[in-house]
């Protein structure tokens, strides 16, 4: 009998289902033995608290092109995982008791980057685990592209394309806000999609001066220059704010009377530039809706690799996607780490060409 453990942690996206039916389809199609698959409800939480149900063939179909996560999901912060729950019980310990409970052979997780810190750490512990590189801000260490990443895009996108009509009836300037967290895949691939003409990323810190600089050439120099759209990433950062510390940085987010950084630009150019400026703030639709085609390829190729990885005993690894194939990186090696777009890369190289501004 194969066991089979699966959980989903950590913020949703789209594709998660879809992935979920590709290990399943992979697993059942290939396995030499009985099947049994179990799904922890809410993440890390319900491997902790026994909190699952078995699932079966009903449990996966049509949920192909459905958003969201048929299993629930929780956020469990990697920092607090040694520290004891409420009741005083090891978090890890109560997850592999439940595992050893079960008789799994091994466990799927479904996460980014704080997840698959914790699948690592449930690894080195002994536990036979697969983790799936989820995500819509494509930050995860060791994959050229997470599941998520490209639907959130489409979306992103979406937002802006709205934008525009507006923006030029009015004649104004206007900031999409996007998500990311840390990093910028997502404004800056929605950016490029969506025709903005300036994008910020937390990558490439930016200069107020710079910015009203190009609002201001635009108008003077580009018969659609009545208009402007700023593609901004949540985790934008001045060039000023990126010299402090963290805790300097934290300290003075805190000080704030601006809900996100977003609005704290658009009040900084209108005093500037005299412009009137609005701020669009997209939030968790680009984490919303169905997975796109490329998505539910994606997740079905992972899904699949998974399904084969089970089938024949390989754990400790990330289903992973590097030059167009799907591979396997050890847990190890891709935990704990970052991926962040490269001011130097070229895809920054093109944009600027094109006269995207980063702001700099
Ligand atoms: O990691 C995905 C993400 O959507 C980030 O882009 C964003 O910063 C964060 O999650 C929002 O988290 P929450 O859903 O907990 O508000």
């Amino acid at each position: 009998m194969l066991r089979i453990g699966m959980l989903t942690s950590g913020g949703d996206c789209q594709a998660l289902n879809a992935t979920m039916r590709a290990i399943y389809k992979s697993v059942m199609y290939n396995a030499k033995e009985p099947v049994e698959f179990y799904g922890f409800e809410d993440g890390y939480r319900g491997l902790m608290y026994k909190k699952y149900r078995m699932l079966t063939q009903t449990d996966f179909n049509g949920i192909l092109t459905i958003g969201g996560t048929i299993l629930g999901t929780s956020r469990t912060p990697f920092k607090t995982i040694r520290k004891p729950d409420e009741h005083g019980n090891d978090k890890v310990e109560l997850m592999k008791r439940t595992y050893n409970a079960l008789k799994l052979n091994c466990l799927v997780v479904l996460g980014g980057n704080g997840s698959v810190k914790t699948a690592n750490l449930l690894s080195q512990e002994g536990l036979n685990v697969v983790a799936m590189p989820k995500t819509i801000d494509n930050d995860l260490w060791g994959t050229d592209m997470t599941f998520g990443f490209q639907s959130a895009v489409d979306i992103a996108t979406r937002a802006i394309d709205e934008i525009h009509t507006t923006a030029s009836s009015h004649g104004r300037v206007f900031i999409v806000e996007i998500m990311g967290h840390k990093t910028g895949w997502l404004p800056l691939n929605a950016g490029i999609a969506g025709g903005a003409d300036i994008i910020l990323l937390p990558e490439i810190p930016y200069s107020i001066d710079k910015i009203c600089e190009v609002i201001d050439r635009k108008q003077t120099t580009n018969t659609n220059g009545r208009f402007m759209i700023l593609a901004v990433a949540e985790g934008a950062i001045s060039q000023e704010d990126a010299k402090l510390s963290k805790k300097e940085y934290r300290k003075k987010l805190e000080s704030y009377i601006f809900p996100s950084v977003s609005y704290k630009l658009a009040s900084e150019i209108e005093e500037r530039t005299g412009k009137e400026v609005r701020v669009t703030v997209p939030g968790h639709t680009q984490r919303g809706g169905m997975p796109d085609a490329y998505d539910r390829v994606f997740a079905s190729r992972l899904g699949s690799e998974a399904g084969r990885m089970i089938c024949h005993g390989e754990y400790g690894y990330l289903v992973a996607y590097k030059n167009r194939e799907i591979i396997k990186q050890p847990l190890a090696e891709v935990a704990g780490k970052l991926k962040l777009v490269d001011p130097n890369s070229s895809i920054i190289k093109e944009a600027r060409m094109m006269g995207i501004s980063f702001g700099d």
